[in-house]
């Protein structure tokens, strides 16, 4: 039996483990690829946590939620099979899904960028009605998704883009990359809901990384202060930092044109998906928009899981 490299989830409480494991053979209408980098996204280490909405049900399981593969024709694509698995020398796809990578572009960075790219490039282009000119605020801009969304929401025409977060380093780096306004998320709720209003009153779509609590908080801000109320609010769920519910009063929902939704895997057609990440895809390898790699070999798998992001980094696994 031939055997490969693979990183596998044991348990949910420990990181996965470097092992050999059989090599997959692909059935009717699969396709089996080279697995060149694989990005470590807070998705993935909840996949493997067990702690996400794919997280598998039963182990072992293959660690890895996306991949930068080499098909047997030798061009590139990048996959995203949530729950399935990636960490592996080699894998076994629907070949329908892999989304192209033009030649030359770099395995580490697309794994690295992609994932917190699309996020913000799938809620545009996807779920809401963003037209070219709009204005948005991303809530919780300071990690690498929220970083991505300033830009991506400014290579999609936004006409005004605020980015809201902690880091007040990250903030002001955010400026030099096309951020209109910042606001600086500070432990003094009052103050954070008075900039806020001051600056974020009249957007358009708030694409949000943060949810819970400072959600609650930035929600009944800019509700509060909106001159326009009938003028449409898309809130875009995203991702959940600040923590996974919130709660909502019916009279915020009922006086605004106020509309919350969620944007993840899940939530937008596979072939929508494609469609649009085709394009991402390219406007990455074009240069512009990128995560930096911090890169680990497959054998460092456990130390690569214990490594901390610093900011505008990703942990990725080359293969
Ligand atoms: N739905 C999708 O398609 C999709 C795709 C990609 C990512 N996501 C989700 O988006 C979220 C962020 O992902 P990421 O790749 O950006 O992770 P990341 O690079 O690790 O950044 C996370 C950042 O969140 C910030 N943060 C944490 N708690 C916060 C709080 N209470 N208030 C404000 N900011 C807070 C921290 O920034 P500071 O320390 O600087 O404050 C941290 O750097 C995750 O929940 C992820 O699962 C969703």
């Amino acid at each position: 039996m031939s055997m490969i490299n693979a990183a596998l989830v044991e348990s949910f409480d420990e990181p996965p483990h470097f092992r050999s494991i059989p090599a997959p053979e692909a059935g009717p209408g699969q396709e089996m690829v080279d697995v060149l980098a694989v990005g470590v996204h807070p998705a993935t280490r909840g996949i493997a946590a067990g702690k996400h909405y794919t997280s598998p049900e039963v182990l072992p399981a293959l660690a890895g939620a996306d991949a930068v593969v080499r098909r047997a024709d030798g061009r590139l694509g990048y996959v995203m099979v949530m729950g399935a698995g990636t960490l592996a020398e080699r894998i076994v796809i629907d070949p329908a899904a892999v989304i192209p990578v033009p030649d030359g572009a770099d395995p580490a960075t697309l794994a690295a960028t992609m994932n917190p790219a699309l996020s913000s490039w799938g809620a545009l282009r996807t779920r809401v009605p963003f037209q070219a000119g709009q204005s948005v605020l991303v809530h919780g801009a300071t990690g690498n998704a929220g970083s991505m969304a300033v830009k991506v929401a400014k290579h999609l025409g936004a006409g005004r883009v605020i980015a809201a977060g902690r880091n007040r380093t990250r903030l002001d780096e955010l400026v030099d990359q096309g951020a209109d306004a910042v606001v600086q998320l500070v432990p003094d709720e009052a103050a954070t809901a008075a900039a806020l209003a001051e600056v974020a009153a009249e957007v358009d779509v708030v694409l949000d990384y943060v949810w819970g609590a400072p959600t609650e908080l930035a929600m009944r801000a800019v509700l509060g202060a909106r001159t326009q109320h009938t003028r449409l609010l898309d809130w875009v769920q995203i991702g959940g930092m600040g923590g996974d519910a919130i709660t909502l009063s019916g009279h915020a929902l009922r006086s605004n044109a106020f509309r919350i939704l969620g944007s993840g895997f899940g939530s937008v057609d596979m072939q929508v998906m494609q469609r649009e990440f085709t394009e991402l895809v390219a406007a990455i390898a074009a240069g512009g928009m990128a995560v930096r790699p911090h890169p680990f070999p497959l054998d460092q798998v456990e130390t690569a899981w214990a490594h901390q992001d610093a900011p505008g980094e990703r942990t990725v696994i080359l293969l």
